[in-house]
């Protein structure tokens, strides 16, 4: 298989410092030696850089949530892509529904911070995904199609096996409601054919596409799988080690 899966947690607005520490520790002791599956954790802007110095020396890589395509300036409560990088941060989540839908965010402004994440080495991991409302209007592959090409105008054929793409109905996310692994590998196969008409077939193949949205230890084996899907992006059970761990043992089974 081309594609090593990669299993991310999005801690999203949880755990203090402390707590993140705690977690990350756990997760370093448990899989922190583990190879054959990528493994990232998402905590808040405040615990990057202790999580990023527990992360040490371990196959676990850091990411954040979000960030602001500027280099610097006067935008008050932002965080650049250096200041990321400054953590060891090597990933970052972009355009995720919870950013789109209460922060107000746009396909071309997302497009200029997956450009600048590029730029300044972070692997963007691009959320795309539609509503309930959209998916029974039948407009999904729509919405996919329009919120990925939005995305990745403007990058390279040689910047395009960075990214990392996450499909995430928004219906499914924190819902307890999974997508039916067809319903997953529909989206999921619709998105490399779009990465294939972007960037050709051989640099498709490499990008992995991650299904977020209620994915447990009890319904990832089945959704890791399917053929187009390359890991999760993972919310609620990535804030307990038990559950996470049990994440990347099924990425690990998978393969
Ligand atoms: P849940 O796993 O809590 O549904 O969240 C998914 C998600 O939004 C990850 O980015």
């Amino acid at each position: 298989m081309i594609r090593k899966k990669l299993i991310a947690g999005n801690w999203k607005m949880n755990k203090t410092s402390a707590d993140a520490s705690t977690l990350v520790q756990e997760i370093v002791a448990e899989v922190g030696r583990v190879t054959d599956v990528d493994i990232l954790v998402c905590p808040p802007f405040t615990s990057l850089e202790s999580a990023g110095k527990l992360l040490e020396g371990s196959n676990v890589k850091l990411g954040a949530q979000n960030m602001h395509h500027e280099a610097s300036g006067a935008y008050t409560g932002e965080i650049s892509a250096s200041m990321l990088r400054s953590t060891f941060a090597t990933y970052v989540i972009l355009g995720h529904s919870e950013r789109r839908t209460y922060f107000a965010e746009n396909d071309k402004f997302i497009n200029q911070k997956v450009l600048a994440a590029l730029k300044n080495q972070l692997k963007p991991v691009l959320c795309v995904g539609e509503t309930l409302a959209e998916r029974e209007s039948g407009a999904t592959l729509k919405v996919v199609q329009t919120q990925l090409e939005g995305a990745l105008e403007g990058v390279s054929k040689e910047q395009a096996t960075s990214v990392v793409v996450a499909y995430e109905p928004v219906w499914a996310i924190g819902t307890g409601k999974v997508a039916t692994t067809e319903q997953a590998q529909e989206v999921h196969a619709f998105i490399r054919s779009l990465l294939v008409k972007l960037f050709g077939d051989a640099i498709a193949q490499k990008v992995r596409i991650l299904y977020g949205g209620s994915m447990k230890p009890s319904n990832a084996p089945e959704l890791l799988a399917q053929k187009d899907i390359d890991g999760g992006l993972i919310g609620g059970a990535s804030l307990e080690s038990r559950s996470f761990v049990e994440l990347v043992k099924a990425a690990a089974a998978a393969k």
